[in-house]
């Protein structure tokens, strides 16, 4: 079975309801740009891909279901609309990348409502074909990269957060390579990152790796230096982007800046995987970055199925249960940024990005 977050059919949108992995997969429509905004904002779909082609092709669905009076109606709806569809989350690149990329198109599109529209659609369509065509690139030169810089010997890797099937169209970024290198018989173990205090790594990569038959093993966030200092053979950290600057500072999710000093300490190869939807030029270093805060509950609560006394899972049932001192003060960034300085390659569909020997990236290559 294919793991498919995203379905789409002209005139429908569903998307895999990521809150209720990985006990139940049920999937929830989304009719238009609001209900786009509200999966996004409540994480019911995650994952900066995977964010950007789910506000793109609601938007399709709507445009597709609704009539307009005049092209310059349907050209301020979709601007509108975008606006407001890059409001639900600040940090990922790849969603106002897409809306500037849709708002210009609809805004040069000459012609009638029906021309308008079909264009803004073929053009949602066609970000969600293209993102998986680039995942498997992704995967394709991660592989290669790893053979010539780390060897042809079975070796195993760590990663954090979900950049599987579920953060993208298909396939995924970090978690792409990882499959990449299992397919070529060269990965001997997969390590998750529990990823607190959301759990995409527990939740999501976890339940992508036990779907996949890939050999792995779940850790908590502190359990990394550890892991690398008694399991010499893991050789690399693969990790996704949420955004990466020019420079080659990456955004990502929280705990993927702890990860980069203790790769370096440990001698491990510390690699961005990321679509060039990913990198932002205009945006110079890290500094730059908006870096999310989230809600307090996502750190003192946790929510799950109720278990019974003998450990049965009850599906349909689920608890959300307080585990911090009531009353304590909680800061909760979603993301941080690993600095150029400690990344060694970043892995695009376009190639891979290395340091020259001045030890600076140039991933206006790329474009
Ligand atoms: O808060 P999330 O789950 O949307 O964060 C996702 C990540 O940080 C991923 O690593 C990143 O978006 C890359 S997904 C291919």
């Amino acid at each position: 079975m294919v793991l498919e977050a995203i379905k789409y059919r002209p005139h429908s949108l569903e998307i895999l309801d990521q809150l209720r992995l990985p006990h139940e997969s049920v999937y929830a429509p989304i009719k238009n740009s609001t209900d786009a905004f509200n999966a996004i904002k409540s994480m019911t779909v995650r994952g900066a891909p995977a964010i950007a082609i789910v506000a793109a092709l609601a938007l399709a669905v709507e445009l597709a279901n609704r009539e307009f009076e005049s092209a310059d109606e349907v050209r301020s709806f979709v601007s509108e609309k975008l606006e407001y569809l890059v409001t639900s989350r600040p940090t990922a690149v790849n969603l106002s990348d897409a809306a500037r990329k849709l708002a210009k198109l609809v805004k040069e599109t000459e012609g009638d409502v029906k021309t308008i529209a079909d264009a803004y659609i073929a053009a949602a369509e066609k970000m969600l074909v293209d993102d998986v065509s680039d995942n498997m690139n992704i995967g394709k030169n991660g592989l290669e990269w790893a053979k010539k810089t780390i060897g042809q010997d079975k070796f195993s890797i760590l990663t954090i957060c979900n950049t599987g099937s579920l953060a993208t169209a298909g396939y995924g970024t970090a978690l792409g390579i990882i499959r990449s290198i299992y397919a070529d018989g060269l990965l001997s173990h997969a390590y998750a990152l529990e990823t607190r205090p959301y759990n995409q790594g527990s939740r999501l990569t976890a339940y992508e790796l036990v779907h996949d038959n890939i050999p792995a093993t779940l850790i908590t966030d502190s359990m990394a230096s550890v892991l690398l200092n008694s399991h010499p053979e893991i050789k690399m950290i693969v990790v996704g982007a949420d955004r990466v600057a020019r420079n080659g500072d990456t955004a990502n999710k929280i705990g993927t800046y702890q990860l980069s000093i203790v790769a370096k300490h440990h001698g491990v190869r510390f690699v961005v995987a990321a679509p060039t939807t990913s990198i932002d030029l205009q945006t110079m270093t890290g500094e730059g970055i908006a870096i999310e805060q989230r809600k307090p509950d996502e750190l003192v609560t946790v929510r799950g199925p109720v278990v019974d006394k003998d450990g049965n899972v009850n599906k349909g049932e689920t608890k959300t249960v307080h585990i911090a001192a009531p009353g304590i003060g909680v800061w909760n960034p979603s993301f941080d940024v690993a600095p150029a300085a400690l990344i060694d390659a970043i892995i695009t569909e376009k190639g891979v990005a290395e340091k020259d020997e001045n030890g600076e990236f140039h991933l206006e290559y790329f474009f």
